[in-house]
């Protein structure tokens, strides 16, 4: 089949989606095995299992980043907020990986989290799968917080950074969360 790659990755831009950035401890290829915390801005990122606590998120192979997270023994999820907009942009640049002048916060198990990141989840690597160009990286979730305070988040949509709008929710059920129940 003739299939116009960059149609379908306009499309698939049509799902919208929140903005995590991913950091763990490795080296990068060509940085003379030179060990450090870097970090890579995802949109991939998604739950799978409540229990055990699973979560995924996909990484492209070609990635210079992609060996450091394939070879860890865990990740750090940060869900980023509206205001972390440059740095999710600096962290997905060619080769910006790294997280110098980055506002970070220590987590207890390893790699360090964003500042302000509206949650954390703190992963051990269970599972990698070759998919296509990417590679599908199961965590499992060793500690977690959110911080719900630390307000709206970024969202990403058509190829664009965005936020929610703060409007009349879809059949005007104001409050109530989806997962609510009855
Ligand atoms: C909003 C957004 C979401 C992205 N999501 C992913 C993703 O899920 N997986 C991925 O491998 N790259 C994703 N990227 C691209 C990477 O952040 C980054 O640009 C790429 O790894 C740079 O290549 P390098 O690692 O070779 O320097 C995303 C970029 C943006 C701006």
């Amino acid at each position: 089949m003739d299939f116009d790659t960059r149609a379908f990755r306009h499309a698939l831009g049509s799902f919208p989606t929140g903005v995590a950035v991913m950091t763990t401890t490795g080296a990068v290829p060509g940085e003379a095995e030179d060990v450090s915390h870097i970090g890579i801005t995802v949109n991939s990122f998604t739950s799978v299992s409540l229990d055990p606590p699973l979560v995924l998120w996909c990484i492209d192979r070609r990635s210079r980043r992609y060996p450091a997270f394939a070879e860890a023994p865990g990740f750090t999820v940060s869900i980023l907020a509206a205001g972390h907009k440059a740095v999710s942009s600096r962290l997905a640049g060619p080769g910006e990986h790294r997280l110098e002048g980055i506002a970070l916060t220590p987590t207890a198990l390893g790699p360090p989290a964003l500042a302000d990141s509206l949650a954390v989840f703190e992963c051990a690597r269970e599972q990698i799968w070759d998919a296509g160009d990417h590679a599908i990286l199961l965590g499992r979730v060793l500690r977690f917080a959110s911080h719900a305070q630390a307000g709206a988040p970024l969202v990403y949509f058509k190829g664009r950074y965005g936020a929610l709008a703060q409007g009349t929710p879809p059949e005007g059920v104001a409050g109530r969360r989806v997962t609510d129940k009855d």
